[in-house]
């Protein structure tokens, strides 16, 4: 199938090429590099050992993607690009709604002007808010607590809008729980700029020695442990979703909302562990105040991915930690040239 990647340079984005370029699928990303680097592309050509055509260009200007959308005629868009980070999108409300919602606006309007019909949507978890039960199913309320989850919701909902214009019109909404890991090759993984907001990556930092120590957020939860619990989910099993989502919605007509979750949920702690003796490093912490806006725990009901995409995460939280500290070790400072 043709298909438009946005945010294809992306740390999800670009796993999912390698997947969808191993499937056969005629690619064309398009990418304005604000939070990744074209260094990317070079590796997922040389994984998949296929080529693909891509653009530097921001998925909110209406000219560029017109032409692209024009010379590429997709038959699918699958749409990573945007923002994600929560404490910024609760600091510059604007930005992230400009960025989110008319990001998304304007790709469903170019799929119009060519009669592209097929959308995937890079949803989150975040979406669902305070659990009332758990694990949350897809007709679990929707609720975010957050500027970021907001612009999820929306964009679902624009989405949904936007299907239900036309009955051949298909969308896949897919809510990922937590994704983590790297490519088993060491090739590609997670390159957050700055200091990472996100656990995974700030455990490697300190395995690589680029951070002295880990600060968990928080040991008086109502959880196993007292730490947070979450859904960790294998970056190579999230992108292989997203080649089942493309296979669905280009058999099936109208609206799905799916979890990618793993079903299980993993303390920080547990995490902290498992990342030693996959890694042979020690992770030291330290107990902090719980962390603004944090839930104590949440996972997926992953049974609807299973049955509507045939689709079931295979990994284990000791592959996420080992391909983790693959990627770092071979690539202390991401995508960055070795000084
Ligand atoms: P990422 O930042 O690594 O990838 C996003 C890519 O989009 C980057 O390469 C960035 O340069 C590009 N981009 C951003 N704005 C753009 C624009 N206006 N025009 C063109 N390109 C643009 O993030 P990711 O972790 O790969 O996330 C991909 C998608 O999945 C995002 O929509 C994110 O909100 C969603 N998501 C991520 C997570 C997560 O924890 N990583 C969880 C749930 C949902
Ligand atoms: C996981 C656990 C922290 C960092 C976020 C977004 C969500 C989605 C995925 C995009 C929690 C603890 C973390 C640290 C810690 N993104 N932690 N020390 O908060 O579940 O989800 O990323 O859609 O929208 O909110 O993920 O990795 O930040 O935290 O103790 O330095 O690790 O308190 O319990 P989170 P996370």
């Amino acid at each position: 199938m043709r298909v438009l990647v946005t945010g294809g340079s992306g740390y999800i984005g670009s796993h999912t090429l390698v997947t969808l370029l191993q499937e056969r699928h005629d690619v064309f990303t398009v990418d304005n590099f604000s939070n990744s680097s074209p260094e990317t592309f070079n590796r997922v050509m040389r994984l998949s050992n296929q080529t693909f055509d891509f653009e530097e260009a921001d998925v909110n200007d209406a000219d560029a993607m017109s032409s692209i959308f024009s010379a590429f005629e997709p038959e699918a868009v699958i749409h990573f690009a945007g923002l994600k980070a929560v404490g910024e999108s609760e600091e510059k409300p604007l930005l992230y709604y400009q960025e989110n919602l008319n990001g998304t606006m304007n790709l469903l309007a170019q799929m119009d002007k060519i009669n592209c019909r097929n959308i995937v949507f890079s949803s989150s978890a975040t979406v669902y808010g305070i659990p009332e039960f758990l694990p949350y199913t897809e007709d679990h309320p929707l609720n975010p607590i957050n500027v970021y989850g907001r612009t999820k919701l929306w964009s679902e909902q624009i989405i949904s809008d936007w299907a239900a214009t036309d009955p051949s019109k298909s969308a896949m909404l897919l809510r990922y729980f937590n994704p983590v890991g790297a490519h088993d090759s060491g090739q590609i993984g997670e390159d957050p700029s700055g200091i990472p907001n996100n656990l995974m990556p700030f455990i490697s930092q300190v395995a690589i020695g680029r951070r002295p120590y880990l600060n968990v957020f928080g040991d008086d939860f109502d959880t196993k442990d007292g730490t947070g619990v979450r859904d960790y989910i294998h970056i190579s099993d999230l992108a292989s979703g997203h080649v089942k989502a493309l296979d669905y919605i280009s058999q099936h007509k109208g609206v799905e909302a799916v979890n990618l979750g793993t079903g299980e949920g993993v303390s920080v702690l547990e995490m902290v562990h498992a990342f030693e003796t996959a890694s042979g490093q020690k992770i030291d912490y330290k107990i902090m105040p719980r962390r603004k806006g944090d839930l104590a725990a949440n996972w997926a009901d992953s049974r609807k991915a299973e049955t509507l995409l045939n689709w079931k995460a295979t990994k284990t939280i000791h592959d996420m930690c080992a391909d983790t500290w693959r990627w770092q070790s071979q690539n202390p400072n991401g995508y960055e040239p070795q000084s």
